[in-house]
């Protein structure tokens, strides 16, 4: 998780406790898995908007949802989403690979770098700057 003061990120809070309730939350890999719970989770504590962000379109029944097409190894539709974003307090940095065998497969550790790390890193940098 990610909380940062910034022109996107608005709220400080590196290393201490978030409060999510009034809340804007931004969940990548959120259409399944514990992606998909943390963005339950956020609405049950009251988040006044959660960026649900996945790879391919979704919908959510409660309105405080905004679903954001996002592939975390895809620049462009990372700057769409912090484009779509007016600011944010937390971001929840979910979306990831672990696949099995990964350390004898060069292309299994390619893609795990690209989706863990620098997909990762290209979504903080975007949202933070
Ligand atoms: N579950 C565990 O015990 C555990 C333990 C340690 C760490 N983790 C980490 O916690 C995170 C969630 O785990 P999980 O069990 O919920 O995993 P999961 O069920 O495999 O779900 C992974 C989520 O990440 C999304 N995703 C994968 N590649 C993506 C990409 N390039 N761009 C955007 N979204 C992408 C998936 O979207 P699609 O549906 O499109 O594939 C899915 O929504 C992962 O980063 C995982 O590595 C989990």
């Amino acid at each position: 998780m990610t909380t940062n003061s910034s022109t996107k990120i608005t709220k400080p809070g590196l290393g201490g406790s978030t409060t999510i309730a009034g809340r804007t939350v931004l969940v990548t890999g959120a259409n399944r898995g514990l992606g998909q719970a943390l963005v339950e989770e956020a609405l049950r504590r009251g988040a006044a908007r959660v960026y649900a962000g996945a790879r391919h379109r979704f919908t959510h029944p409660d309105e405080r949802v905004t679903p954001v097409i996002m592939d975390v190894t895809n620049p462009a539709q990372i700057q769409a989403a912090a484009d779509q974003v007016e600011s944010l307090d937390v971001l929840i940095n979910n979306a990831g690979v672990s696949l099995p065998d990964g350390l004898s497969d060069r292309g299994a550790l390619e893609r795990h770098l690209a989706v863990n790390l620098f997909g990762t890193w290209g979504v903080t940098e975007a949202f933070l700057s």
